[in-house]
C-alpha cells in the first residue's frame, strides 16, 4: 500500500552561489559575518549552509541541544530580513516550531534554515531564551 510520510521527504533547500552577509541581532549585540559560498559546510550541525552552520563559525552562540535534527526547538531564531531567500519551513520544522516560546510569523529553526544567497544581508535575532540557554523540557 502506498502512502507517504512527510517526516520521511527530504528537506528542500538551495546552497548559495554567491557571497552574502548575515547581521546576527543578539540582545544589544550585533554581528556581521561573511558567507562565502565556497567553504560550506562550515561544519557538521543542522543542513549545510544554514544559520546555524554559519553563526556556529563565526562565534555566534546559537543554542542547539539536538545537534540540528529536527528534535528539539531550541534553535530557534527570527528572520527579520532576508526571510524569502531562505528554504520553506518543513512540515517537521514547523511541528517543532508549535513547541517553541515566542514564536511568530519570522519564527524559524536556524539549523534548518538555509539561505540560497538571493538577498546581500539577512537580519536575524536570537531571541534572549536561547542566548541565555534557559529552556523548558517538555515530558
Ligand atoms: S538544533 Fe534541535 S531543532 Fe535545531
Amino acid at each position: 500500500m502506498g502512502g507517504t510520510n512527510p517526516y520521511l521527504k527530504p528537506i528542500e533547500f538551495e546552497l548559495p552561489t554567491r557571497p552574502y552577509r548575515v547581521r546576527f541581532i543578539a540582545g544589544a549585540e550585533e554581528k556581521v559575518v561573511e558567507v562565502d559560498p565556497a567553504k560550506l559546510p562550515y561544519g557538521r550541525d543542522g543542513l549545510p549552509g544554514s544559520l546555524l552552520d554559519v553563526a556556529l563559525a563565526h562565534g555566534v552562540s546559537i543554542d542547539h541541544a539536538c545537534g540540528g535534527v529536527l528534535a528539539c526547538s531550541t534553535c530557534h531564531v527570527k528572520v527579520k530580513k532576508g526571510g524569502e531567500s531562505c528554504n520553506e519551513a518543513s512540515e517537521p520544522e514547523n511541528d517543532r516550531l508549535d513547541e517553541a516560546p515566542g514564536v511568530t510569523p519570522q519564527s524559524r529553526l536556524a539549523c534548518h534554515t538555509v539561505p540560497n544567497g538571493s538577498v546581500p544581508e539577512l537580519v536575524v535575532e536570537v531571541p534572549a531564551w536561547n542566548r541565555n540557554l534557559v529552556r523548558e523540557e517538555h515530558h
